[in-house]
Parts: structure tokens; sequence; C-alpha cells
């Protein structure tokens, strides 16, 4: 019965989609249990590439493929990724739960108003979603959408969404809401008709699975710093990205969960306004963002760049109960003289080993460096070498710098990331 969890360690983006795209080979079943159409999940195999948003970054290892009740649902970008999926070769096999949530046109309406942006956020009607499942009174479900009502729905719905509808021009007056209702029914429920044969019961799928022994793999999206409860508030995404969410998120007991997997980059980035102890200002920053290609895989916006951050990375630890890391992109480090790892903050003249998630504590804690020496640039073809040749043919420094962050966090880096591809993971 073994359920693995994967999260992100940090702000997104650590590459949990190359980790989970690995680590499909050996499970019967891959499960998104968080989030929405704001993850871009990257997987690259040989020549092909591709960016996963709602689809489980399993689809390419032909998997039972599972989207639980704590995902929302932007039904157009589902239909999309399973025509890529399609197109790639591959044929999903697929469940969504029909207690997940709907994104509607108006949702990325409203999140793309001042206020929602002044967060940062990816624009893709997350927050306004996520609310309108919390108020239970203005809310489209899966179930809503394929079902037989789905017209009446929005009908009871809209009216209650009315005064939003106007407050964000959507509509320019009461006498337009049936000829928008109309609009939205015409596009949503092609839709539902498309999304039906793939939806279902799909808590009572994943725990019949786990009952029957088989490896569940639970992929979270976002990392634990952007977790509504326990991230950077309020510069955080709407919902549970730690592996508590995989409970919620589908349905299944805590006791079923063998292992959390923590995924975290080499170095840290953020993407989006919020704290950031570690940022690299100028030269650095910009170089890293060059070399790691760190522009969002959703929005194209360019990452904030910094050192790893070790607090952070044991904030994650607990809230998630991790026991082993993939630390991934150790070959963007490549040709820096001295690499730096923040050990412990400093607030009000205290060391602090552990991050606070409070912002305004945050801004004022600073980085305590320990400094590391470099490797060289490696020159073309080398790291896809070292990966076939395993942990052993890694430059001593970089061994030393993997080395070093287990020592700090007592918990080992199992999986080692020195490229985007498949093949360019090492596995100790
Ligand atoms: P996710 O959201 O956590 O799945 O991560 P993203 O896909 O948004 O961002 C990770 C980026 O790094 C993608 O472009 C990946 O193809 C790439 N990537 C993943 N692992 C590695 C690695 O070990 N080295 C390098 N250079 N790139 C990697
Ligand atoms: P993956 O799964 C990185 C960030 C946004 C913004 C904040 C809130 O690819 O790691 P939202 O649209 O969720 O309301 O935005 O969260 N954010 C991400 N950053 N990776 C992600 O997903 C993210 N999903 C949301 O940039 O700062
Ligand atoms: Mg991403």
């Amino acid at each position: 019965m073994p359920g693995i969890v994967v999260v992100g360690m940090q702000f997104g983006d650590e590459s949990k989609g190359a980790v989970v795209d690995y680590m499909a080979k050996d499970v019967d079943m891959v499960v998104r249990f968080n989030g929405g159409a704001n993850a871009g999940h990257t997987v690259v195999v040989g020549d092909l590439k591709l960016k996963f948003r709602l689809m489980p970054s399993g689809a390419l290892r032909v998997k039972k493929l599972v989207i639980g009740n704590g995902v929302v649902v932007d039904p157009k970008v589902l239909l999309d990724e399973i025509e890529m999926v399609r197109n790639a070769g591959f044929e999903p096999d697929l469940l969504v739960s029909r207690k997940a949530h709907v994104v509607m046109p108006y949702h990325k309406i409203i999140d793309a108003g001042k206020v929602a942006s002044s967060l940062g956020t990816t624009r893709r009607g997350i927050g306004p979603t996520y609310s309108d499942k919390m108020r239970r009174t203005e809310a489209i479900r899966v179930n809503d959408l394929v079902g037989d009502n789905f017209l009446e729905k929005l009908r009871e719905v809209l009216k209650v969404k009315l005064h939003e509808l106007l407050a964000f021009n959507i509509i320019n007056d009461e006498n337009e809401l049936s000829e928008y209702i109309k609009r939205i029914y015409s596009e949503y429920s092609k839709y539902g008709d498309f999304l039906r044969p793939y939806t279902g019961n799909a808590s009572i799928l994943v725990n019949e699975a786990l009952d029957d022994g088989e490896t569940v793999l639970f992929e979270g999206a976002q990392g634990t710093l952007l977790d509504v409860d326990h991230g950077t508030y309020p510069y955080v995404t709407s919902s549970n990205p730690i592996a508590g969410g995989a409970c919620v998120g589908v349905g299944v007991g805590p006791t079923k969960i063998d292992k959390v997997i923590g995924v975290a980059k080499a170095y840290t980035t953020r993407v989006g306004t919020g704290p950031f102890v570690t940022e690299i200002h100028g030269g650095l920053g910009d170089k890293i963002r060059e070399r790691g290609g760190e522009y969002g895989t959703v929005t194209g916006r360019p990452r904030r760049c910094g050192w790893l951050d070790l607090p952070m990375l044991r904030y994650s630890i607990i809230l998630s109960d991790i026991s082993e890391i993939a630390l991934r992109k150790l070959d963007v480090l490549e040709g820096i003289d001295s690499i730096k790892v923040c050990v412990a903050y400093e607030f009000n003249g205290e060391e602090r080993e552990v991050m606070t998630p409070f912002v305004e504590e945050l801004e004022r804690c600073k980085p305590i460096y320990e400094e590391l020496e470099g490797w060289e640039e490696m020159g073309p073809g080398s790291w896809e070498r070292i990966a076939r040749q395993g942990y052993e043919a890694l430059p001593s420094q970089a061994k030393r710098y993997i080395e070093f962050i287990e020592e700090q966090l007592s918990v080992p880096i199992k999986m080692i990331g020195v490229g985007p591809k498949r093949e360019t993971t090492i596995v100790r």
C-alpha cells in the first residue's frame, strides 16, 4: 500500500514535474491534489518537452492519472492538455474528481484585477475559484459542469454573482446577464460533454488502488512557502501544497501516506511578489536566471533568483515530514567560484535555524552564509556523461555541496538533477 507524496520545498518551480516523471516509472497511479493551471510542470524526455498544468506529470509513462477534488479545474486548459498528450503519442487514462471546482471565465477576469494583481498572481483565476468554493453559494463543481442541470446551476450562481460581474465590468448592466449566461453555457457545456467520460469518484478509485497494494504517487503543485496556511501569507497561493494537502485534496487517510519526498532547487527562485531573504540582486542573480532558464512556465515572468536557504528547507521538512530530498538544477551552479548557502537567519540579534512565515519578521531576517568552493564549467555533453556514470563522477566540490546540505538538514538527498531531461537524473 505505498502512498508517496512529492512536494515543493521552496516557492514553486523546484522541478517537481521532472521528479514525478522520473519516479512514475515505478508507480501505478499519479494523482494531482492541489492548485490549478497556475502550475507549470515541465517534463523533458529526449527531444520531447511538455508543460503540464493540470494533467499529472506521469502522463508520458502511460499510468493511471487522477485529478483530485483539491484541484481547481480550468476545463479549456485540461482539454488542450489532453490533446497535447495525444499529439505526443500517448492516450491519457485520466479520471477527474466530480468534487473538484471549476475555474470559470469571470474568475480569470477578477484575478487580473488590481487587488489580486498586487499579489503577483498568475491570473489564472485560482484565488477567485477557491474563494467561491469556500463561500459555497457561488461555486460550480465538475459535477455541475458534466451534469444535467448545468444551465440552471449557472443561472443560480450568476444571479448571486451579479454584483461582482458589474463591479469588474464583465457585464455593463443587469439586462446583459441572460446573454452572458447563454454565452458561457454555449462554450462550457461543450467542455462538459467532452470531459464527462473522464469524470468520476476519484477518492474511491485512489483508495481502492492503495488497498490493492498499488503504488500511488501524489503530485503537489506550487511549494511549501506558497501554502495558504503555512506560506508567506498573503504572498501565497490559495491551496495547500504541503503533504497534508494530499489527504484533503484526494480524500485519503494520513496513515495511507508512507513517504514524503521534498523537491528543492540547488538555489532558490521566486516568481511574483513577497519576501525573499537570500535574493541576489544584480550580476550573479542574472547569470543564474539565464543559465537556469528561470522564466515562469505559465506567465513567462523572470523569476527572482537567490542562494539556497536552509532555514526554509528545515521549515518545509517539518511541515510535511519529508524523509528524502530530490535536489535539482545542480548543473546551473557551475562556473561560480564561491557558492553561498544560508545556514541560519539573524533576527533581532538572535540566530534562527528555522524560517518564520510572517512577512514582517522575514523582511527583517538577515541571512547568515557559509561559503563553499564552486566547480568549473563542465562543457557540452559533460552533465549527460556524469549522469550516466553516477554520483561518484560529479566534481568533488559538487559532492561536497550535496553532503554539506545533507549534514545541515539531517535528511538524505537521494535524487540529483544535472539537466532538464529524464536522462540527466542521478539516483543514489
Ligand atoms: P515545477 O513547477 O516544479 O515542475 O518546475 P518547472 O517545470 O516550472 O521549472 C523547472 C525547470 O527546470 C523546467 O524548465 C525544467 O525542464 C528544468 N529542470 C528540471 N530539472 C533540471 C535540472 O536538474 N537541471 C536543469 N538545468 N534544468 C532542470
Ligand atoms: P508550480 O506548480 C511558482 C505564485 C504566483 C504568485 C502566487 C499566487 O509550477 O510550482 P496564484 O495564481 O496561485 O494565485 O498566484 O503564487 N505561483 C507559483 N509560483 N510556481 C507555481 O506553480 C506557482 N503557482 C503560483 O507567481 O506569486
Ligand atoms: Mg512550475
